[in-house]
């Protein structure tokens, strides 16, 4: 049994020991492809591998096809709009994330970018505290609970809009909740971003949306660049020179956003809300694991194609 990881952006190498060990320990073999820039190299890894552990690393119809072999592909993070899952279900590939298992690092990070833009981008000047401001969550699941907890323990005023989520888990952390996702951006002084990438979520913080933010207010994106609308942003942020942006996932045009707004925005220069040590040894041993309890056991608990 081969358990290809294919990552891009490689895992932490105390993470690579990590899963080495699982797998080995486990009696299958491990093919690492680490770094590759060419997408026609992980055609070629995958061709006799029996699983697939990803990051963001896209598993498209193609990689699928030439994983003729593949019985069951972890995404080791939350967001897995990164594989083809029709491709993978017609194919009878099992497609598993592990969620929950990187979420700290993003909180931390979208915490962090909060401060980043209060502080100026930590240029000179007088910036402002998040101290007593109101903080919206969008989309209450792993991250989005562990950003309410901090930003409380920080004194910020938390509220939330998901519609999915259990009003238990609300009252559990008594945190207010929004009834409507225009009220939420209406009322928040700060919004922090966390949902997925779907047919219905993308482009949907749009110019309408964003425009009932507050005077001052920031937007804070750890999700995925495809929920915005990069076009009614851009228009936006000319039109309201009080408004922020601060992404993990830098925009399309992200050029474009930094020579036309300076230190209103920001992007990462790569994507690190799950780059810690921490969080690669979590979500890379978890998918280890996953893959083995998949093939000794029949396991399919964190299977998202069903
Ligand atoms: C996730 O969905 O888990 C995060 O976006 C992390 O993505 P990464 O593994 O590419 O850092």
């Amino acid at each position: 049994m081969k358990i290809l990881v294919a990552t891009e952006k490689p895992f932490a190498k105390a993470a690579v020991d990590g899963i080495r060990n699982i797998v080995e320990g486990a009696g299958y073999e491990l093919a690492l492809l680490e770094k590759y820039a060419d997408a026609a190299d992980l055609l070629k890894a995958v061709a006799n591998a029996d699983a697939l552990i990803i990051r963001s690393d896209k598993v498209t119809p193609a990689v699928v096809e030439a994983g003729r072999k593949l019985k069951i592909v972890v995404r080791a993070g939350a967001g897995y709009d990164n594989v083809d899952l029709p491709s993978c279900t017609a194919k009878g590939i099992v497609v598993m994330n592990t969620p929950g298992q990187n979420s700290n690092a993003v909180a931390e990070l979208a915490v962090g970018m909060m401060i980043f833009m209060a502080r100026n981008q930590f240029q000179p000047g007088t910036g402002t505290e998040i101290n007593g401001k109101r903080l919206g969550i969008h989309a209450y699941g792993n991250v989005g609970r562990l950003v309410g907890r901090y930003a409380k323990a920080m004194g910020m005023k938390v509220s939330a809009f998901d519609p999915y989520a259990a009003p238990a888990v609300f009252e559990a952390d008594d945190v207010e909740v929004v009834c409507s996702v225009d009220a939420l951006y209406a009322n928040s002084d700060y919004v922090s971003v966390h949902i997925p990438a779907t047919p219905e979520t993308k482009k949907s913080l749009n110019y309408d949306l964003l425009s009932k933010m507050p005077k001052g207010a920031a937007l804070v994106n750890t999700a995925r660049k495809e929920v915005i609308d990069e076009e009614g942003l851009i228009r936006l942020l000319a039109d309201r020179p009080d408004l922020k942006y601060a992404t993990d996932i830098a925009a399309d045009a992200q050029v474009e956003l930094n020579e036309k707004f300076g230190s209103r925005v920001f992007a990462t220069a790569k994507k690190m809300g799950a780059e810690t040590a921490e969080a690669n040894i979590n979500a890379g041993l978890a998918a280890a694991r996953q893959v083995v309890e998949f093939f000794r056991k029949g396991e399919t608990r964190f299977q998202v194609n069903k």
